[in-house]
Order: C-alpha cells, then structure tokens, then sequence
C-alpha cells in the first residue's frame, strides 16, 4: 500500500511536475518514488534515496557485466543492436565503407565532422610525420622472444611508448594530447608490423611516408629486397575498408577498459595498453583468431553438422557469431563478405571461404542459433580475409587493435572532456564472511 510520496529532484527541479518519470513503489515501506527519465535512462544514485532506515545505504542497481548501465553519454559511435545500424558521428558505416578513407573516418570519429581538403592535408601530414619509433623502442621489440605473440608484444610496447613521452601524463593539456593522439594512430601500424617482423625474424621495414596509411602498412609488413614497396590497390583498399569498420564501437570491452583506466588520468599510452589487453581476448578482439581456429578444425564442409551440434550441447562456441548488442546481422559482416570476394581475385580463394559460407547458411536456419538472434559478427569473415593475405593466425588481433585506437582515443577524450565523469568505480554486492577473529596457525584445522 502506498504510505507516502517522495519527491527526488535533480537540479532543484520538482521531478514530480516532469512528464517523463518512473513511479517506484518499495514494497518495505510502502512509500512511493517519482525517478526522472531522461534519454530513456533512470539514474542509479537516485535510487539511494530508496532506504527502509535513514542510516542504510539506499537501494543499488546490480548489473554484472553491465548487461543494463549506460556508462556514460556519447556523441561518436550510434549502433542499434535490433536493427543492425552503426553510424559514426550520424554518418551510415556503409557510406563511410564506400566513400572515406579511413584516415578521414579517424578524423570524423575524432572531431565530431568530416575534414575538408585543407583539413585532410594537414592530418594526412601530421599523421605520416609520427610514423617512426624510436631505435630504442625497435630494440626493446628485438628482444621478445621469437615465438611472442604478436599481440603481447602489441600491448608491451604501447605501454612502453609512455616512458618515452613523459609528458604525456599531462593529459589536461590540449595540445600535448593532440600530439600524442597523432602518435599513437601513426605509430600503431609501425609497432603492428614490427611485431610481425620480429615473429618472422624479418628485419623491420622503416616507414615510408609517400604511402597511404594502409600502403604504407602492407609496405612495412611484406617489403623484401625491392627498393620501393608498391602496395597492390585492390589489398591497399580492402585494408582501409576494414580498418574503417574496426574504427570505433561504443561502449565494447576494450573502450570500457579505455575510459576506466583512462578515468584514473593516467597518460593515454598505459590506457591504451589496457584496452589493447582487453581486446586481446577470444570474445572480444581475439575472436577473428578463434575464428580461423575453428574453421581449420572443421576442416571439411561435411563435418559442419556435427560441430553445430556440439556447439549446441554447450561444447565450445560458434566463433564469429553473436555479440552482446547486435541481435541481427552485423553490419560490418556484409560488407566484409563484399570485402572478401575482391581480395580472393587477388589472392585467390581461401578454402576457408566454403566452409564459412556453409556454416552460415546452416546456423542461420538453425532453431538454436535463430531464437537466440545469433547472426555473423565483424570477426566471421575478416579473418579469412587476412589469411588470404598471408597473416599468421597471431596477428589477427593485431589487425583489430591498428584501427581501433583512435575508437580508444576519441572516447577517451570525450570522457575527459565529461564533467559528469569520475574515476570509474562500481560498487559491489558483498557475499563474504562476517566479521570474524583471525586465528593463530596451530589453531587452524
Ligand atoms: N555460439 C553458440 N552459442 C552462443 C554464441 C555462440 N557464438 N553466442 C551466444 N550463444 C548463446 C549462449 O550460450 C546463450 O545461450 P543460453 O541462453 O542457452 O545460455 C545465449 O546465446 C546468450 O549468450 P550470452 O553469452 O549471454 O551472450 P553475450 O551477449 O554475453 O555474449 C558474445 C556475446 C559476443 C561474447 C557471444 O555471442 C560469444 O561468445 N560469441 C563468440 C565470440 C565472438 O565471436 N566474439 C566477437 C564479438 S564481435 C567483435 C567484438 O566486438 O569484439
């Protein structure tokens, strides 16, 4: 029964005249709440106000794995889950696939608009001017072990990067954190292909700046003893379309890692190396590796019945399908296909490439996998697409990591830019033991 009415208000306006609110009533006490509602959110801390006795804590919402909490407001990435849209900054990912560069999509993602000419200019030109790594960060990557992989030496020399670039720890400074935003998209690529080098034990190929980005990368990656790399332009673009796609995700695992470590002010390379950590694993950016595991260990189009069917008793999972927000087809999945089939002309046709297919077609007439709404994520087919272009299994990760950084980047700047924004630190549900007497070693059983 509903006892009493209590007013929250947020900045001293009577949320109880505000149209959009959500009427709680706490069955303890019977008293009744009136919860602002905007853009479709409720705010956790209002329900503090929610207590049986002035000295308890207030109710918290519980959440394990953020299945239900907006973390923060943003204007970068738009992406409804239901009906399979991404857009960055407004713009559809399938125009900015077709049309942009992706340099010019890292400049959108991280400047709210499109360059214009003059613009681009200067950003192609800042980018290229930051490419080279120090010889000490080359000999630092020199020495992992032959077989590291590629993407704990990723992570290792980003972190590094911040002992080179002190000031980077002065994150209030506009200016210094341009630089080092610059910094880190030129120098990404370079690290990427180090590692892969390193891995091969393959000298380091020195960046050439008369490239495109991704040429440039495709030059540092594959040069041999020619003097001059010549990047084939159907694998230069297929590239730069999915480093386009990789660019940015909202609020995923890695961007949540960014901004959580990243709300601690710590420089922006230690953050990145975290994000970087956290997109390393199988379900997150690990995945396209994953991917390419199971594919390999199918192996034959005839053995997809069998694998689906263990997929659905629990053992192991379809790799490459599913994700946490979209409950439709992945948008960047149709574009990779398209993506796919014009560096098979090239390459030729992965083997891969049927079994996939196969298992796709099968999955998406699957009871199980449609009433989940499980449909092809980003990962079901890049992979393909880079072992058509001879990159080992290991680096697949690597390839996610290059273009995701200015995602990384861009919201870890707008949460510094938020003043509703704090150091992360979400509260927990303590299970534990009471209170307890500590016990003398010849005492315990
Ligand atoms: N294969 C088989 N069953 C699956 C799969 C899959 N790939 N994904 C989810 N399910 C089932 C899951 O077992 C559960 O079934 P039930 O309700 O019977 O227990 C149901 O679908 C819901 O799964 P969930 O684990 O609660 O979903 P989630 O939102 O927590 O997980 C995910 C999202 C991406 C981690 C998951 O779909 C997955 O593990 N996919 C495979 C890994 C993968 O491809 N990851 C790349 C994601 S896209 C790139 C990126 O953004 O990082």
């Amino acid at each position: 029964m509903v006892k009493e009415s209590v007013k929250i208000s947020r900045n001293g306006k009577d949320a109880m005249k505000e149209r959009d609110s959500l009427t709680v009533i706490d069955n303890r006490t019977g008293k009744q709440y009136e919860l602002p509602i905007t853009n479709g959110t409720i705010r956790a801390v209002d329900l503090r106000q929610i207590k049986t006795k002035p000295e308890e804590f207030g109710i918290m919402s519980y959440d394990p794995a953020f299945m239900n909490t907006a973390s923060t407001k943003s204007y970068i990435t738009y992406l409804d889950g239901e009906a399979g849209i991404l857009r960055y900054r407004g713009y559809p990912i399938e125009q900015l696939a077709e049309k942009a560069t992706y340099l010019e999509v890292a400049y959108l993602i991280l400047n709210g608009e499109l360059p214009n000419k003059t613009q681009y200019e200067q950003w192609i030109f800042d980018i290229t001017h930051h490419t080279i790594i120090h010889e000490n960060i080359k000999n630092f990557m020199q020495n992992f072990r032959y077989d590291a992989h590629p993407m704990g030496m990723f992570i290792a020399t980003v972190a590094a990067l911040s002992t080179f670039y002190p000031e980077a720890s002065k994150i209030s400074d506009v200016g210094l954190r341009t630089i080092q935003i610059q910094r880190l998209i030129a120098k990404v690529p370079t690290i990427a292909a180090f590692s892969y080098r390193h891995s091969r034990g393959l000298p380091f190929i020195y960046p050439d700046n008369d490239l495109s980005y991704p040429g440039n990368f495709l030059n540092m990656m594959f040069r041999m003893t020619e003097t001059h790399f010549e990047p084939n332009p159907v694998l230069e673009h297929a590239l730069d379309v999915l480093f386009i796609l990789h660019a940015d995700h909202e609020q995923n695992c890695s961007t949540n890692a960014m901004r959580a470590i990243g709300s601690s002010k710590v420089d922006p390379y230690s953050a990145m190396a975290g994000a970087a950590a956290a997109l390393y694993g199988p379900l997150h950016g690990g995945a396209n590796e994953a991917v390419l595991r199971m594919l390999n260990q199918i192996a034959d189009i005839k053995n997809i019945p069998a694998f689906i069917e263990k997929v659905k008793q629990g053992e192991g999972r379809l790799m490459g399908f599913g994700h946490r927000v979209y409950k439709n087809y992945d948008p960047r999945a149709a574009i990779i296909k398209k993506v796919a089939e014009q560096v098979f002309q090239v390459t030729g046709r992965n083997p891969l490439l049927d079994i996939a297919l196969e298992l796709e077609r099968i999955a998406l007439e699957d009871e199980y996998f449609i009433s989940r709404k499980l449909y092809p994520n980003v990962d079901f087919y890049s992979g393909i697409i880079y072992q058509a272009m001879q990159l080992p299994t290991s680096f697949f990760p690597v390839m996610f990591a290059i273009p995701r950084t200015v995602g990384w980047l861009s919201q870890w700047q707008e949460m510094l830019g938020d003043e509703e924004q704090k150091i992360a630190r979400p509260r927990q549900v303590y299970l534990g033991a009471d209170k307890r007497d500590f016990l003398l070693m010849e005492n315990r059983k």
